[in-house]
């Protein structure tokens, strides 16, 4: 199965199974906008408490908070966001299409190291195992000048951007050939910068209502409880602020499923850091945060960092862990080093004053920060996708099932009466309510027992319980493994510790 194919089937999957539905479907939809269903919730809530006790309940010095959607209008005055969080928008005359000028760029370099790497795979191929794949990259005439026409083409680019030169953008794109990806046409308009914030209002009538923004990014409402934190939870420098919560901003190029969604949720979290220690803190959170992805066992080929050549208007470096999601490497997560710019411009703009007094220096200054950001939706994305497979099984039937981290998986654990009647259905049923103290199950009592081992694989259920007549004589039940499918029989008061090794959450903390 290609990429495109995987992609499309996970959409679908996510639909048919109760994870992803498109927001007011009802209304044909609303364009980025998604609601999650009956299993994507639980499972959006698993990553979230996930991230939550790996970030704050296992660090003695980050602690949570939970700041409002609406903040005051100054705030991003001072962060930046009203006259800087733009993006690069270019037309095309012939297809009426709108797209992020920067995100073209990006594609076309793209593509061409995707050429590269196709002509070392042949490559490969031909020469065996002597093959020096890095040699060849730096000496064979056509692949080097892939690499360096994508290399030149993105650093013109971080060069353009930075000084603000859209015409150099504009250029560049038409130097390069690149045409829309829908008509083939190169017919560009000038590149215009675009504001991303959602604004409404706030009063009852409209000449005293003040207009607000729906909040681009969480770590904004950490940066104004800096004080606030730090005093009343007597916090000492270096400490953090975590936060999930919702961002809304209007994206221009709004497509590939939850990946760039214009509501969306994140999880972010503010470090802060003596001036002048923030690159070491940065390398940690580097470090740190791709541990936490590593942990949940994915293969680690799907990872990668990518450090920006374009930094933020408040970075000094900033770095992505991208993830090979079915259209490709694209950022899942951002770890930013964002210096003392946010606390001093809320300093500037509020005449208040946002400093720590180190005692150990017997000094006050404004703290650095370093930020680890990571998109809920896309972490939702990352885990589905890449948990999505497709079986043969010995006896040439199919299956679909989610390998889903099992302490991430929506329903840990589905009770199975093998018939619906002498007493299964009761015994299945205390077995459910002793389970669900701990644990999201589910009792499913209709269709034959293949048919809904099906169902289960399908949204990633670890473990099927099953109660058939033994269990009436012996008290024991079958428990099916949903990756290896081995079914062992087991006493019923031994499932809560057998579940307990595969599906708590400390197993994956340990790691
Ligand atoms: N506070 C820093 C910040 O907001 P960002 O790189 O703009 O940085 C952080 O966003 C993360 O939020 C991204 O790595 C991504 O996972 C997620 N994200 C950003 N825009 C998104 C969108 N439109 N839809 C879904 N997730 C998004």
């Amino acid at each position: 199965m290609n990429q495109d194919e995987l992609f499309k089937k996970v959409i679908s999957h996510a639909k048919e199974y109760g994870f992803v539905f498109p927001s007011s479907e009802i209304y044909d939809g609303l364009s980025a906008v998604y609601d999650y269903g009956q299993n994507g919730v639980e499972l959006k809530k698993n990553i979230r408490d996930y991230w939550w006790k790996s970030m704050v309940q296992m660090h003695e010095n980050i602690v949570g908070l939970d700041a409002a959607i609406f903040m005051h209008p100054k705030t991003w005055d001072a962060s930046g966001h009203t006259s800087a969080f733009n993006d690069p928008l270019i037309d095309n005359k012939d297809s009426k299409k709108r797209y992020r000028a920067d995100v073209l760029v990006e594609d076309y370099a793209e593509k061409l190291r995707l050429k590269a790497a196709k002509e070392i795979e042949k490559a490969a191929k031909r020469f065996g195992e002597t093959f020096d794949a890095k040699l060849y990259a730096e000496t064979n005439p056509r692949v080097k000048n892939y690499l360096d026409e994508a290399e030149e083409s993105v650093q013109r680019l971080a060069r353009s951007l930075n000084a603000e030169d859209l015409d150099d953008v504009k250029a560049l794109i038409e130097e390069k050939g690149i045409v829309c990806p829908l008509s083939g046409s190169k017919n560009w308009t000038e590149v215009r910068q675009f504001n991303l914030m959602f604004s409404t209002q706030m009063g009852s009538t409209a000449e005293g209502a003040s207009k607000l923004y729906l909040r681009p990014e969480t770590a904004q409402g950490i940066f104004v409880n800096f004080l606030n934190v730090q005093k009343t939870g007597r916090m000492k420098i270096p400490f953090g602020i975590a936060q999930t919560g919702k961002a809304f901003r209007n994206e221009i190029v709004a497509r590939q499923f939850i990946f760039r969604m214009r509501e969306f949720e994140q999880m972010e979290m503010q470090f802060f850091v003596r001036p002048g220690e923030e690159l070491k803190w940065y390398e940690y959170w580097k470090e740190k945060r791709l541990a936490w992805h590593k942990s949940l066992g994915i293969d680690e080929s799907y990872y990668r960092f990518h450090d920006h050549e374009k930094l933020a208007h408040y970075a000094n470096a900033a770095s992505d862990i991208e993830f090979n999601f079915p259209f490709g490497f694209k950022e899942l997560e951002g770890i930013h080093s964002r210096t003392d710019f946010d606390l001093k411009a809320h300093e500037e703009h509020s005449g208040k004053k946002l400093q720590f007094f180190d005692p150990d220096l017997g000094e006050s200054y404004i703290p650095y920060v370093v930020e680890t950001s990571i998109g809920l939706d896309r972490m939702f994305l990352a885990l589905f996708s890449s948990s999505y497979r497709e079986e043969i099984l010995e006896d040439g039937s199919e299956r679909i099932v989610l390998k889903l981290p099992m302490p991430l998986a929506p329903v840990k654990a589905a009770i199975l009466p093998l018939v619906k009647k002498d007493g299964l259905p009761e015994i299945s049923r205390e077995i459910l309510s002793e389970l669900q103290l701990e644990y999201s199950v589910q009792y499913d009592e209709k269709d034959a027992i293949g048919k809904r081992y099906r169902r289960h694989d399908a949204i990633g259920t670890p473990f099927c319980i099953t109660v058939d007549f033994q269990t009436k004589e012996d008290g024991t039940v079958t428990l099916r493994n949903r990756d290896t499918m081995q079914q062992e029989r087991i006493k019923r008061e031994d499932l809560a510790s057998e579940l307990a090794k595969h599906l708590n959450m400390s197993n994956l903390l340990k790691k």
